[in-house]
Formats: structure tokens, C-alpha cells, sequence
């Protein structure tokens, strides 16, 4: 089974269900993107911030060679972390991902997060996440118009097929849009039942911007970081609505929650280390929720965000 795709407004195809790999480990991230690959998933939505990019390659290479898959029928998105948001930092890291993947482009390449912190050499530490082993946060001048146009230049040179944007409010992309010569093509936030922003994916897709949901599954992805406000909220799994949508379609839970986002034409990356989930999780398509159950969900909204740096300790209140 593989996935539908969607139309970007940079012309190209996107798959609507795909792979997620945050929080993939390094010695089974090969395999694991192999059997994605081979139970019918064509886009992998990495980044170098997730530290294991060379195994995704290498799981990318073996799905090649074994002639399960070719290059062009895959959709590999990647992701240009805060350090490198200066405008001669950005092509140089691009070149370094991609050669760590093996590739020659990603078909789509975002802004990972709209916050710049100062470089760090790759040299020095790679991935070089949030802080440094002091703990001290420390940011760059850069702008988003200045990375902006870094990011566009990665198009011109063939890098990246289509680029865009994660984190980002509808202030800053109405800034971007302003001056933007490429617009983004897709929008990555935070996205469930708890969290459903719907003005900001209204605007978003009247801009005929995609929109791509991570953490579909709210709560769930957050427990194993020891988050207190996950683990302190109901799962959406045990909740009544997605329970009876899943008995009356014949369908679990997950499914249900991911059905929700893909009927909306919102594309989804849900990450699984199971064999069974990972094929349930790619048939989400192709079958409704009814008009009754769509507008049940809406009454689920808490405004409750879990991917929040402050919920990190980070001092970075982004969201406020
Ligand atoms: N742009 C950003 O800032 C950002 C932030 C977060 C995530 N992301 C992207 O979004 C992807 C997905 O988000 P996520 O990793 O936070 O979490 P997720 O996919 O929403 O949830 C993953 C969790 O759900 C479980 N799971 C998966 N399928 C299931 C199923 N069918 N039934 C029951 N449990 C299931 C997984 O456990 P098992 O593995 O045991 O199945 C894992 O505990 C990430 O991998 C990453 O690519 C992007």
C-alpha cells in the first residue's frame, strides 16, 4: 500500500502519509527506514537536529539497490536546524546533510524552527541541538528573510525541490510572504485533536500553503520524554470520540486520529518501531469519518501544545 499524494504550489507531488523519524535510534534507524520503504512509505520526514541521517541513507541506499523503490519515487524531507540560520551557513549544511543521505536533493527542505541560534561548527558538535553542554542558550542576528533567501537559493542550485516552513505562526508567514520570491510549500507544526489551530491552517491553506501534522497522536509521543503535562493528560486513544469512530469504521484509535487530519487534506508523518503499525498507520486514506464525527473532534481543542522549548526549560517562548 502507498500513499496518495498532494499537489505543492512548487509543482511537485507530495505523498500524504509518511515516516517519521524523530526519535528513531541510530542502530536500528537503517533498518527501520527499510521497512518503511518496503511496507509501502515513500516520504521520510527527518532532520539533522534527530542525529541519524547517515542510517537513513543507508536504509534509503539498501531499498535502491534490492530495487524496492528508485530515487525519484521517494519524497525525502530534511530540515535546517537554528544554528545554521545565517545566510552562508545554510547551503554549506544542506551539502553536508544530503551527503550524509546519499542524495543529490531533498524534495522538500524546511526551516525547522523560526529561532536563530549562533553556529556551532559541525566540526564541534553535530547535531548541536539547543545548547551547548553549559546549558546556555546563545542566538544569532540572522533573520528569517536573511535565512529566507538562503533557503531559496537552495532551489536555484538544485538542492532542494521544494522548500517551507515549521514552528511558524500566521505573523511570521504573513512577514515571509511579503518578501518571499519561492513561497513555502508546506507548513510542519504541532497538530492533534488537543491542538488543532484552525485559524492558522485555514490561513495556511488559503495561502495554498500544505500543511503537514506531527505528534498526531498528542500526548503519546511526549510520555517517553518524561513531559509531565503528557503525562498528565488523557490519552486520545482511550478518548470517546476517537474510540467509537474506530468501532464503527473497523479501525483503531490511531487510525481514526490520522484519518482526521488526511480527510482535511492535511499530510501526516506518524513514527512507529512496530511492523503491524507501521502498515495500519499508512492506510488512512481512502475512507471517511462522517460530518457528525469531523464536528465531534472539534469540541476535543484544549490549545494544549506539547512541542514547546519552555517545556524543555528552554527559555524560548515562541508560541506566546
Ligand atoms: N517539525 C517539528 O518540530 C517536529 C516535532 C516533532 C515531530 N516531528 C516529526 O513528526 C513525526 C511524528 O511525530 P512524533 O514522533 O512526535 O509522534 P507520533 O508519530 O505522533 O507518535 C509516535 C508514538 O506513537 C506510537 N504509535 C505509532 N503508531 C501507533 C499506532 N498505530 N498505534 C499505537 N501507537 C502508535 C509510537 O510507538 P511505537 O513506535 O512503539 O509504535 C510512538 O510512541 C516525527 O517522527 C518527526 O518526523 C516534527
Amino acid at each position: 500500500m502507498t500513499s496518495p499524494t498532494t499537489k505543492l504550489n512548487s509543482g511537485y507531488e507530495m505523498p500524504l502519509v509518511g515516516f517519521g523519524l524523530w526519535k528513531v535510534n541510530n542502530d536500528t534507524c537503517a533498518d527501520q527506514v527499510y521497512s518503511a520503504i518496503k511496507a509501502g512509505y515513500r516520504l521520510l520526514d527527518g532532520a539533522c537536529d534527530y542525529g541519524n541521517e547517515k542510517e537513513v541513507g543507508q536504509g534509503i541506499a539498501r531499498a535502491i539497490k534490492d530495487g524496492l523503490v528508485k530515487r525519484e519515487e521517494l519524497f525525502v524531507v530534511s530540515k535546517l536546524w537554528n544554528t545554521f540560520h545565517d545566510s552562508d551557513k545554510v547551503e554549506p549544511i544542506a551539502r553536508k546533510q544530503l551527503q550524509d543521505l546519499g542524495l543529490d536533493y531533498f524534495d522538500l527542505f524546511l526551516i525547522h524552527f523560526p529561532v536563530a541560534l549562533k553556529y556551532v561548527d559541525p566540526a564541534e558538535r553535530y547535531p548541536p541541538g539547543w545548547t551547548g553542554p553549559d546549558g546556555k542558550l546563545e542566538f544569532s542576528k540572522a533573520t528569517i528573510q536573511e535565512t529566507w533567501q538562503a533557503m531559496e537559493s537552495l532551489v536555484d542550485k538544485k538542492l532542494a525541490r521544494s522548500i517551507g516552513i515549521s514552528n511558524f505562526s500566521a505573523q511570521l508567514i504573513m512577514d515571509l510572504l511579503r518578501h518571499a520570491r519561492i513561497r513555502p510549500a508546506t507548513l510542519q507544526i504541532e497538530h492533534h485533536p488537543y491542538l488543532q489551530q484552525q485559524e492558522l491552517v485555514k490561513y495556511a491553506q488559503n495561502e495554498g500553503i500544505v500543511i503537514t501534522a506531527y505528534s498526531s497522536f498528542g500526548p503519546l509521543s511526549f510520555i517517553e520524554l518524561n513531559m509531565s503535562s503528557a503525562e498528565n493528560t488523557p490519552a486520545l486513544f482511550d478518548h470517546d470520540v476517537v474510540k467509537s469512530a474506530a468501532t464503527k469504521h473497523g479501525k483503531t484509535p490511531a487510525q481514526i486520529l490520522l484519518r482526521w487530519a488526511t480527510q482535511r487534506n492535511i499530510a501526516v508523518i506518524p513514527k512507529s518501531n512496530n511492523p503491524d503499525r507501521l502498515s495500519q498507520n499508512l492506510d488512512v486514506t481512502g475512507w471517511s469519518l462522517d460530518q457528525s464525527e469531523l464536528d465531534a473532534f472539534n469540541g476535543l481543542d484544549l490549545n494544549l501544545r506539547f512541542n514547546n522549548p519552555v517545556n524543555y526549560g528552554l527559555y524560548i517562548p515562541m508560541f506566546a
